[in-house]
């Protein structure tokens, strides 16, 4: 079984307290690590996809591809028929993205990749952008957005969420998803995290777990996830029968 705990925020321990039906079992075919790893942020990367209604053929940008949701949301736009560029910082992510299915990965890190994308775009910018880092990147995505394509907005991992200037997306006939979208999310999650658990089972989503900790080893974690040295997931392992 997986779930979230009772209170509704988590927390590092060997043992919590969560509501009966709070809980999902594991299917066959499916890790409980991986599980652990896929229900949460699989929910939100369905639900993002669904709202964004993806198209087969148009070309889908996603920031922090490397990253729980984002390593998701790749796959999902390649299972829906879209070219898919991720972008996400230095070569280890650069790899898993395109590991994943994206057909080209740039790293915002470095100069050039909006060319890279536009390139790739044949001028026109990505019909969809998935943002969930905010700030000069999310803008500059935003920028890039092609005219009449959408621009979703699930996060700010950078510290500020992308600064939109209705006018300008409007003037664009870009429209914008925003951050809103969650607040219904959690609400309507149990048929979306069934959903995830069952298409990881069916071998059609992969959760990619990308380092594991020991619990006593949490604050280790934690620096690793805050100093962006960590690709796709990051679990701690509990001892068996503590
Ligand atoms: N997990 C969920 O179910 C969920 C639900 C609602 C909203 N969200 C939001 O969605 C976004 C992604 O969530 P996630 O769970 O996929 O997180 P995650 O796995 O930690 O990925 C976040 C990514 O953000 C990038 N990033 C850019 N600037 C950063 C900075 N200053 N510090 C740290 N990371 C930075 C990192 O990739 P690079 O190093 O490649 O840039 C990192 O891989 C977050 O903003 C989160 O609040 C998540």
């Amino acid at each position: 079984m997986v779930a979230h705990t009772a209170d509704g925020l988590g927390g590092n321990a060997e043992k919590a307290v969560a509501d009966e039906d709070a809980l999902f079992p594991v299917p066959d075919g499916l890790e409980l690590a991986e599980a652990a790893a896929l229900f949460d942020d699989g929910a939100t990367a369905i639900g993002l996809a669904e709202n964004a209604a993806i198209k087969p053929g148009e070309w889908v940008l996603v920031e922090a591809a490397g990253g729980g949701v984002g390593s998701l949301l790749v796959q999902l736009a390649r299972a829906a028929g879209a070219r898919v560029i991720g972008a996400a910082r230095g070569e280890r992510k650069r790899e898993l993205v395109l590991s994943l299915g994206a057909e080209l990965a740039v790293d915002y890190s470095e100069s050039g990749w909006r060319e890279q994308v536009l390139a790739a775009t044949d001028g026109r910018g990505p019909d969809l952008v998935f943002d969930g880092i905010g700030g000069t990147i999310g803008r500059e995505a935003f920028e890039l957005t092609a005219r009449g394509g959408r621009f979703s907005v699930h996060g700010a991992s950078s510290g500020a969420p992308s600064e939109i200037d209705q006018a300008e997306a409007e003037r664009r006939g870009v429209t914008v998803i925003g951050l809103d979208q969650l607040f219904g999310f959690a609400a309507t999650a149990r048929p979306r995290k069934e959903r995830a658990l069952s298409q990881a089972a069916a071998g059609l989503l992969t959760p990619t777990i990308g380092q594991t900790f020991p619990l006593e080893h949490a604050a280790d974690a934690h620096a690793a996830m805050q100093n962006r040295q960590v690709i796709g997931k990051t679990l701690l392992q509990v001892q068996p029968g503590a």
